[in-house]
């Protein structure tokens, strides 16, 4: 393949779709689609992929019903336990952003954990949004960045694209190149605002749970016929 994305963030849509179309329960969605994550991840360490970006949970999702959002996070926490020898083994650094201080208490230590675990692993990081919003992201960098400057650290003249990135949840991570959302939606819902700026985006109308290796290979094919000009001629 002529050019492989550095990183590619996923906006894993249609678990909900694919449980209803077999009557059966959201969760069984989700799980089916916890195991589409794997695939994407054997896929980026074949392909050579650095980062990948997966859209768990958004702040929207809290309004899910109860029962949805908790099987959810115990889902997280399975995930966590089930992976982390593996990640370990594979050599893939583990990380998560959004406001992590929203989910349960078990969640949050089983992520600081397999964080902790794998901070040493360079083959692939995977980046978990939990609690995620693109917007409150901006907003909570624009606080730290106004904090810093009422304490006289920074000047307006200091403020730049770059600074504003070094602020982002995502510091130190390059913005991803590829944006792939599956079940056919053509919108980016509050999923990395700033950092999607020159994103190439490939749509995809299978359901997350259906989507597997391959179609992530195909996703990565059309990645590679792409021209970016980055507003340029
Ligand atoms: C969107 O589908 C998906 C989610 C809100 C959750 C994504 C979670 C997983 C893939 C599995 C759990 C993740 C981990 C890390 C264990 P939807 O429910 O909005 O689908 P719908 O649009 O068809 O209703």
């Amino acid at each position: 393949m002529s050019s492989i994305p550095r990183h590619v963030a996923v906006i894993m849509d249609g678990n909900g779709r694919w449980a209803q179309q077999r009557g059966l329960p959201r969760l069984a969605g989700h799980e089916q689609g916890s195991k589409s994550i794997r695939q994407c991840v054997e896929a980026c360490m074949e392909a050579g992929v650095e980062f990948l970006t997966l859209y768990a949970f958004s702040s929207e999702n809290w309004k899910r019903p109860a029962l949805e959002v908790n099987g959810l996070m115990l889902l997280l926490e399975k995930f966590l336990n089930e992976k982390k020898e593996e990640m370990l083994r594979e050599g893939v650094r583990l990380r998560a952003i959004g406001r992590l201080d929203d989910l349960p208490k078990a969640c949050r230590v089983k992520l600081d954990e397999v964080r902790d675990a794998t901070a040493h692993n360079t083959r692939l990081n995977v980046i978990l949004a939990l609690s995620y919003s693109g917007r409150v992201e901006i907003l909570d960098a624009i606080q730290s960045v106004v904090a810093e400057a009422a304490a006289g650290t920074l000047g307006p003249g200091d403020i730049t694209p770059e600074l504003i990135s070094s602020h982002l949840y995502t510091a130190g991570i390059p913005d991803p190149d590829l944006l792939i959302r599956t079940s056919g939606e053509m919108r980016i819902s509050n999923f990395l605002l700033w950092q999607l700026s020159y994103t190439e985006i490939h749509v995809t109308k299978k359901l997350w749970p259906d989507f597997g290796k391959a179609d992530f290979l195909e996703a990565l094919q059309d990645f590679s016929s792409r021209q970016r000009r980055y507003g340029g001629v």
